[in-house]
Protein backbone atom coordinates (compact mmCIF):
# COMPACT_ATOMS: atom_id res chain seq x y z
CA UNK A 1 0.00 0.00 0.00
CA UNK A 2 1.21 3.44 -0.94
CA UNK A 3 0.70 6.20 1.36
CA UNK A 4 2.38 9.04 0.01
CA UNK A 5 0.83 12.15 1.50
CA UNK A 6 -0.39 10.82 4.41
CA UNK A 7 0.28 12.43 7.78
CA UNK A 8 3.48 10.66 9.76
CA UNK A 9 2.04 7.77 11.71
CA UNK A 10 4.89 5.51 12.73
CA UNK A 11 2.84 2.83 14.38
CA UNK A 12 -1.40 2.07 12.70
CA UNK A 13 -3.91 -0.57 14.49
CA UNK A 14 -6.23 -1.49 11.29
CA UNK A 15 -9.38 -2.85 12.41
CA UNK A 16 -10.87 -5.33 10.33
CA UNK A 17 -14.06 -6.76 11.40
CA UNK A 18 -13.14 -9.93 14.72
CA UNK A 19 -9.58 -8.82 14.66
CA UNK A 20 -7.51 -6.11 13.15
CA UNK A 21 -3.68 -5.60 12.30
CA UNK A 22 -0.88 -3.66 13.10
CA UNK A 23 0.83 -1.51 10.59
CA UNK A 24 4.22 0.18 10.36
CA UNK A 25 5.37 3.29 7.89
CA UNK A 26 8.71 1.33 7.13
CA UNK A 27 11.45 3.98 8.15
CA UNK A 28 13.94 1.93 6.21
CA UNK A 29 12.69 3.44 3.05
CA UNK A 30 11.55 7.16 4.03
CA UNK A 31 12.54 10.00 2.91
CA UNK A 32 12.05 8.26 -0.51
CA UNK A 33 9.38 6.10 -0.33
CA UNK A 34 6.77 6.33 2.11
CA UNK A 35 4.56 2.70 2.94
CA UNK A 36 3.26 1.16 5.20
CA UNK A 37 3.90 -2.35 5.79
CA UNK A 38 1.29 -5.23 7.90
CA UNK A 39 2.89 -7.25 10.61
CA UNK A 40 0.37 -10.13 10.46
CA UNK A 41 2.58 -12.29 13.11
CA UNK A 42 4.74 -12.13 15.66
CA UNK A 43 8.11 -12.84 13.79
CA UNK A 44 7.45 -10.37 10.73
CA UNK A 45 6.62 -7.93 13.79
CA UNK A 46 10.30 -9.15 15.28
CA UNK A 47 12.15 -9.04 12.39
CA UNK A 48 10.66 -5.41 11.48
CA UNK A 49 12.05 -3.72 15.09
CA UNK A 50 15.24 -5.56 14.49
CA UNK A 51 15.57 -3.58 11.10
CA UNK A 52 14.67 -0.63 12.38
CA UNK A 53 11.15 -0.55 10.09
CA UNK A 54 10.04 0.98 13.33
CA UNK A 55 12.14 2.50 15.76
CA UNK A 56 12.74 5.80 18.22
CA UNK A 57 12.45 3.70 22.07
CA UNK A 58 8.21 4.87 22.75
CA UNK A 59 6.95 3.44 18.81
CA UNK A 60 9.06 0.50 19.32
CA UNK A 61 6.60 0.11 22.83
CA UNK A 62 3.60 0.96 20.89
CA UNK A 63 4.31 -1.94 18.09
CA UNK A 64 5.45 -4.37 20.52
CA UNK A 65 1.65 -3.66 22.36
CA UNK A 66 -0.13 -4.23 19.34
CA UNK A 67 1.64 -7.36 18.25
CA UNK A 68 1.21 -8.71 21.47
CA UNK A 69 -2.52 -8.11 21.54
CA UNK A 70 -2.67 -9.15 17.03
CA UNK A 71 -1.30 -12.34 18.65
CA UNK A 72 -3.86 -12.97 21.29
CA UNK A 73 -7.02 -11.81 18.59
CA UNK A 74 -5.73 -14.62 16.19
CA UNK A 75 -5.43 -17.36 19.04
CA UNK A 76 -8.63 -16.51 21.01
CA UNK A 77 -10.05 -16.91 17.48
CA UNK A 78 -8.60 -20.42 17.11
CA UNK A 79 -10.31 -21.12 20.15
CA UNK A 80 -14.11 -22.39 21.35
CA UNK A 81 -15.90 -19.28 22.20
CA UNK A 82 -16.79 -19.89 25.71
CA UNK A 83 -13.04 -20.38 26.31
CA UNK A 84 -11.92 -19.05 29.28
CA UNK A 85 -9.19 -16.41 30.00
CA UNK A 86 -6.45 -18.75 31.01
CA UNK A 87 -6.44 -20.36 27.59
CA UNK A 88 -4.70 -17.34 26.11
CA UNK A 89 -1.46 -17.78 28.59
CA UNK A 90 0.79 -19.72 25.72
CA UNK A 91 -0.01 -16.98 23.30
CA UNK A 92 0.97 -13.81 26.05
CA UNK A 93 4.08 -15.63 26.88
CA UNK A 94 4.88 -16.23 23.21
CA UNK A 95 4.71 -12.73 22.71
CA UNK A 96 6.54 -11.39 25.19
CA UNK A 97 9.32 -14.39 24.42
CA UNK A 98 9.43 -12.86 20.68
CA UNK A 99 9.20 -9.58 20.99
CA UNK A 100 11.00 -8.93 24.45
CA UNK A 101 14.86 -8.78 23.22
CA UNK A 102 14.44 -7.62 19.95
CA UNK A 103 16.31 -4.26 20.35
CA UNK A 104 17.62 -4.54 23.93
CA UNK A 105 18.56 -1.00 25.23
CA UNK A 106 14.96 0.88 24.09
CA UNK A 107 13.06 0.05 27.80
CA UNK A 108 10.43 1.01 26.30
CA UNK A 109 9.37 -2.53 24.68
CA UNK A 110 9.77 -4.39 28.21
CA UNK A 111 8.18 -1.94 29.75
CA UNK A 112 4.86 -1.62 27.32
CA UNK A 113 4.94 -5.86 27.26
CA UNK A 114 4.62 -5.84 31.06
CA UNK A 115 2.21 -3.32 31.24
CA UNK A 116 0.00 -5.84 29.27
CA UNK A 117 1.31 -9.01 31.03
CA UNK A 118 0.49 -6.92 34.08
CA UNK A 119 -3.39 -6.23 32.28
CA UNK A 120 -3.45 -9.48 31.43
CA UNK A 121 -3.32 -11.03 34.39
CA UNK A 122 -5.43 -8.67 35.93
CA UNK A 123 -8.26 -9.51 33.83
CA UNK A 124 -7.72 -13.06 33.11
CA UNK A 125 -9.80 -15.32 35.70
CA UNK A 126 -12.73 -12.49 34.65
CA UNK A 127 -13.16 -12.50 30.62
CA UNK A 128 -13.50 -15.27 27.97
CA UNK A 129 -10.29 -15.41 26.05
CA UNK A 130 -12.25 -13.59 23.22
CA UNK A 131 -12.38 -11.11 25.58
CA UNK A 132 -9.55 -10.51 27.21
CA UNK A 133 -7.95 -10.56 23.83
CA UNK A 134 -10.07 -7.75 23.27
CA UNK A 135 -9.08 -6.04 26.59
CA UNK A 136 -5.22 -6.55 25.66
CA UNK A 137 -5.97 -4.44 22.36
CA UNK A 138 -7.88 -1.85 23.88
CA UNK A 139 -4.28 -1.51 26.16
CA UNK A 140 -2.02 -1.13 23.48
CA UNK A 141 -4.37 1.41 22.40
CA UNK A 142 -4.47 3.33 25.31
CA UNK A 143 -0.89 3.34 25.67
CA UNK A 144 -0.36 4.77 22.47
CA UNK A 145 -2.84 7.67 23.10
CA UNK A 146 -0.91 7.52 26.40
CA UNK A 147 2.15 8.19 24.68
CA UNK A 148 0.59 11.29 22.64
CA UNK A 149 -0.57 12.71 25.25
CA UNK A 150 2.97 12.59 26.80
CA UNK A 151 4.59 13.84 23.61
CA UNK A 152 2.08 17.10 23.96
CA UNK A 153 3.11 17.72 27.69
CA UNK A 154 6.77 17.11 26.88
CA UNK A 155 6.72 19.83 24.43
CA UNK A 156 5.05 22.41 26.34
CA UNK A 157 7.70 22.03 29.70
CA UNK A 158 10.31 21.57 26.91
CA UNK A 159 9.77 24.66 24.36
CA UNK A 160 9.64 26.96 27.58
CA UNK A 161 13.59 26.29 27.98
CA UNK A 162 14.70 26.81 24.54
CA UNK A 163 16.48 29.63 23.08
CA UNK A 164 14.19 31.54 20.09
CA UNK A 165 16.75 32.98 18.30
CA UNK A 166 19.82 30.77 18.61
CA UNK A 167 20.52 27.57 17.01
CA UNK A 168 19.19 24.40 18.53
CA UNK A 169 20.94 21.34 17.68
CA UNK A 170 19.61 17.46 17.91
CA UNK A 171 20.54 14.35 16.92
CA UNK A 172 18.70 11.17 15.41
CA UNK A 173 15.14 11.17 15.47
CA UNK A 174 12.53 11.86 17.85
CA UNK A 175 9.73 13.32 15.99
CA UNK A 176 6.39 11.46 15.27
CA UNK A 177 8.29 8.77 13.38
CA UNK A 178 9.52 7.49 16.81
CA UNK A 179 6.46 8.54 19.28
CA UNK A 180 3.01 7.98 19.52
CA UNK A 181 2.25 11.66 18.95
CA UNK A 182 4.48 14.86 18.33
CA UNK A 183 7.30 13.93 19.72
CA UNK A 184 9.97 14.13 22.63
CA UNK A 185 12.71 16.24 22.07
CA UNK A 186 11.31 16.81 18.13
CA UNK A 187 8.18 17.73 19.50
CA UNK A 188 9.63 20.37 22.31
CA UNK A 189 11.44 22.09 19.07
CA UNK A 190 8.13 22.27 17.23
CA UNK A 191 6.19 23.90 20.09
CA UNK A 192 9.01 26.11 20.38
CA UNK A 193 8.63 27.51 16.65
CA UNK A 194 5.00 27.16 17.21
CA UNK A 195 5.38 29.50 20.51
CA UNK A 196 7.44 31.87 18.66
CA UNK A 197 10.39 31.14 16.17
CA UNK A 198 13.81 28.77 16.65
CA UNK A 199 16.68 29.45 15.01
CA UNK A 200 18.44 27.06 12.73
CA UNK A 201 17.73 23.78 14.00
CA UNK A 202 20.74 21.48 13.02
CA UNK A 203 20.01 17.93 12.28
CA UNK A 204 23.05 15.65 12.78
CA UNK A 205 22.64 12.89 10.38
CA UNK A 206 23.38 9.97 12.94
CA UNK A 207 25.88 7.96 11.32
CA UNK A 208 25.47 5.01 10.47
CA UNK A 209 21.73 4.89 9.52
CA UNK A 210 20.96 8.33 8.94
CA UNK A 211 17.84 8.85 11.34
CA UNK A 212 18.42 12.26 10.93
CA UNK A 213 19.53 13.08 8.04
CA UNK A 214 16.40 11.06 6.57
CA UNK A 215 14.22 10.99 9.26
CA UNK A 216 14.35 14.72 10.67
CA UNK A 217 15.26 16.39 8.32
CA UNK A 218 12.29 15.38 6.16
CA UNK A 219 9.79 15.72 9.29
CA UNK A 220 10.93 19.49 10.01
CA UNK A 221 10.76 20.30 6.19
CA UNK A 222 7.11 18.68 6.23
CA UNK A 223 6.41 20.72 8.95
CA UNK A 224 7.86 23.96 7.57
CA UNK A 225 10.77 24.12 10.19
CA UNK A 226 14.25 26.06 9.76
CA UNK A 227 16.33 23.16 9.40
CA UNK A 228 19.98 22.62 8.34
CA UNK A 229 21.42 18.91 8.46
CA UNK A 230 25.20 18.40 9.61
CA UNK A 231 27.13 15.44 9.89
CA UNK A 232 27.36 14.29 13.24
CA UNK A 233 31.30 15.73 12.82
CA UNK A 234 30.11 19.44 12.52
CA UNK A 235 28.91 19.66 16.29
CA UNK A 236 31.43 20.87 18.08
CA UNK A 237 32.27 23.45 15.20
CA UNK A 238 28.93 25.13 14.80
CA UNK A 239 29.63 25.47 18.75
CA UNK A 240 32.48 27.08 18.88
CA UNK A 241 31.24 29.52 15.77
CA UNK A 242 28.33 30.40 18.42
CA UNK A 243 25.79 29.45 16.22
CA UNK A 244 24.64 26.70 19.02
CA UNK A 245 22.20 27.98 21.71
CA UNK A 246 21.11 24.32 22.96
CA UNK A 247 21.85 20.55 22.67
CA UNK A 248 18.45 18.78 23.12
CA UNK A 249 17.83 14.92 22.57
CA UNK A 250 15.55 12.03 23.16
CA UNK A 251 16.21 8.72 24.98
CA UNK A 252 16.39 5.31 24.83
CA UNK A 253 16.66 4.41 28.71
CA UNK A 254 16.98 6.44 31.71
CA UNK A 255 18.53 5.33 35.02
CA UNK A 256 17.49 6.29 38.63
CA UNK A 257 20.53 8.49 38.69
CA UNK A 258 19.82 10.38 35.51
CA UNK A 259 22.73 8.63 33.42
CA UNK A 260 20.86 8.40 29.80
CA UNK A 261 21.32 5.72 26.88
CA UNK A 262 20.26 7.65 23.97
CA UNK A 263 21.65 7.28 19.73
CA UNK A 264 25.25 7.22 19.15
CA UNK A 265 26.82 10.26 19.07
CA UNK A 266 24.74 12.14 22.21
CA UNK A 267 27.44 11.67 24.63
CA UNK A 268 29.96 13.56 22.99
CA UNK A 269 27.49 16.06 22.06
CA UNK A 270 26.90 16.66 26.39
CA UNK A 271 30.89 16.73 26.40
CA UNK A 272 30.89 19.34 23.70
CA UNK A 273 27.71 21.42 25.02
CA UNK A 274 29.46 21.45 28.24
CA UNK A 275 33.13 22.77 27.09
CA UNK A 276 30.95 25.91 25.41
CA UNK A 277 28.75 26.29 27.93
CA UNK A 278 25.58 25.36 26.79
CA UNK A 279 22.36 23.70 28.14
CA UNK A 280 21.96 19.93 26.89
CA UNK A 281 18.57 18.45 27.30
CA UNK A 282 16.97 15.11 27.83
CA UNK A 283 13.55 14.71 26.52
CA UNK A 284 11.50 11.23 27.44
CA UNK A 285 8.37 10.00 28.98
CA UNK A 286 8.23 8.22 32.11
CA UNK A 287 7.88 4.85 30.25
CA UNK A 288 11.66 5.59 29.41
CA UNK A 289 12.72 5.39 32.86
CA UNK A 290 14.28 2.23 34.44
CA UNK A 291 14.51 3.05 37.62
CA UNK A 292 15.43 -0.63 38.82
CA UNK A 293 19.31 0.12 36.98
CA UNK A 294 21.05 2.31 39.60
CA UNK A 295 23.49 3.84 36.39
CA UNK A 296 24.01 4.36 33.53
CA UNK A 297 26.63 1.30 33.66
CA UNK A 298 24.41 -1.32 33.85
CA UNK A 299 22.16 -0.41 30.69
CA UNK A 300 22.46 -3.01 27.84
CA UNK A 301 24.17 -0.80 24.83
CA UNK A 302 23.04 -2.81 21.27
CA UNK A 303 25.56 -3.53 18.86
CA UNK A 304 24.60 -3.64 15.28
CA UNK A 305 26.14 -5.20 12.65
CA UNK A 306 29.34 -4.27 10.89
CA UNK A 307 27.87 -3.78 7.75
CA UNK A 308 25.65 -1.05 8.85
CA UNK A 309 29.24 1.09 9.26
CA UNK A 310 30.79 -0.56 6.43
CA UNK A 311 28.65 0.89 3.78
CA UNK A 312 25.33 2.50 3.35
CA UNK A 313 22.38 0.54 2.21
CA UNK A 314 24.31 -2.29 0.94
CA UNK A 315 26.89 -0.16 -1.25
CA UNK A 316 30.25 -0.59 0.33
CA UNK A 317 32.50 2.50 1.47
CA UNK A 318 35.05 0.51 3.90
CA UNK A 319 36.85 -2.42 2.90
CA UNK A 320 34.82 -5.51 2.78
CA UNK A 321 36.38 -7.23 5.91
CA UNK A 322 37.53 -4.55 8.00
CA UNK A 323 37.21 -4.85 11.58
CA UNK A 324 33.85 -2.72 12.85
CA UNK A 325 32.73 -1.43 16.34
CA UNK A 326 29.12 -0.46 16.37
CA UNK A 327 27.22 0.55 19.34
CA UNK A 328 23.52 1.80 18.09
CA UNK A 329 23.95 3.60 21.55
CA UNK A 330 25.97 5.38 24.15
CA UNK A 331 25.20 6.55 27.67
CA UNK A 332 25.34 10.08 29.01
CA UNK A 333 25.86 10.73 32.74
CA UNK A 334 23.88 12.47 34.33
CA UNK A 335 26.13 15.23 35.40
CA UNK A 336 26.17 16.67 31.67
CA UNK A 337 22.41 16.96 31.42
CA UNK A 338 20.90 19.83 32.09
CA UNK A 339 17.26 18.82 32.63
CA UNK A 340 15.57 15.81 31.94
CA UNK A 341 12.47 16.80 30.81
CA UNK A 342 9.45 14.68 31.25
CA UNK A 343 5.47 14.97 30.72
CA UNK A 344 5.18 15.56 34.58
CA UNK A 345 7.98 18.65 34.22
CA UNK A 346 10.88 19.27 34.44
CA UNK A 347 13.79 17.67 36.34
CA UNK A 348 16.53 20.24 36.83
CA UNK A 349 19.50 19.44 37.31
CA UNK A 350 18.65 15.53 37.53
CA UNK A 351 19.35 13.44 40.70
CA UNK A 352 18.18 10.01 41.99
CA UNK A 353 16.11 11.75 44.47
CA UNK A 354 14.97 14.61 42.05
CA UNK A 355 13.54 11.32 39.96
CA UNK A 356 12.58 9.37 42.38
CA UNK A 357 9.54 12.25 43.54
CA UNK A 358 8.76 12.86 40.91
CA UNK A 359 8.09 9.50 39.03
CA UNK A 360 6.94 8.29 42.32
CA UNK A 361 3.67 6.56 40.81
CA UNK A 362 5.01 5.63 37.54
CA UNK A 363 2.80 2.47 37.00
CA UNK A 364 -0.07 3.43 33.96
CA UNK A 365 -3.66 2.32 36.48
CA UNK A 366 -5.36 -0.39 34.62
CA UNK A 367 -9.08 0.30 34.48
CA UNK A 368 -11.33 -2.38 35.59
CA UNK A 369 -13.17 -4.73 32.93
O1 LIG B 1 18.10 3.22 16.77
P1 LIG B 1 16.91 4.13 16.91
O2 LIG B 1 16.62 4.91 15.67
O3 LIG B 1 15.70 3.39 17.43
O4 LIG B 1 17.33 5.15 18.04
C1 LIG B 1 16.38 6.08 18.48
C2 LIG B 1 16.92 7.06 19.45
O5 LIG B 1 18.03 7.00 19.87
C3 LIG B 1 15.95 8.10 19.95
O6 LIG B 1 16.63 9.26 20.32
C4 LIG B 1 15.19 7.58 21.18
O7 LIG B 1 14.65 6.31 20.93
C5 LIG B 1 14.13 8.50 21.60
S1 LIG B 1 12.81 8.60 20.42
C6 LIG B 1 11.64 9.64 21.07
Amino acid sequence: MNDAGAPLVSVRWRDRGLDGIPELLDQTVLPQTVVYREMPDLATLRQAIIDLVVRGAPAIGIAAAYGLARHCLVAAARLPEASPGEALEPAVAAAIASLGDARPTAVNLRWALTHLRTCFDHHVGLLTARESAARLLLEAKRIHAEDAQCCRQIARHGAALLPRTAGILTICNTGALATGGIGTALGCIRQAHQDGATGTIFACETRPLLQGARLTVFECQRLGLPVALCTDGMAGCLMAQGRVGAVIAGADRIAANGDTANKIGTYQLAVLARHHGLPCYIAAPYSTFDRSLPDGGAITLEERPADEVRGYRGVPAAPADCPVVNPAFDVTPASLITALITERGVIRPPTPAAIAELLADDHPQIPAV
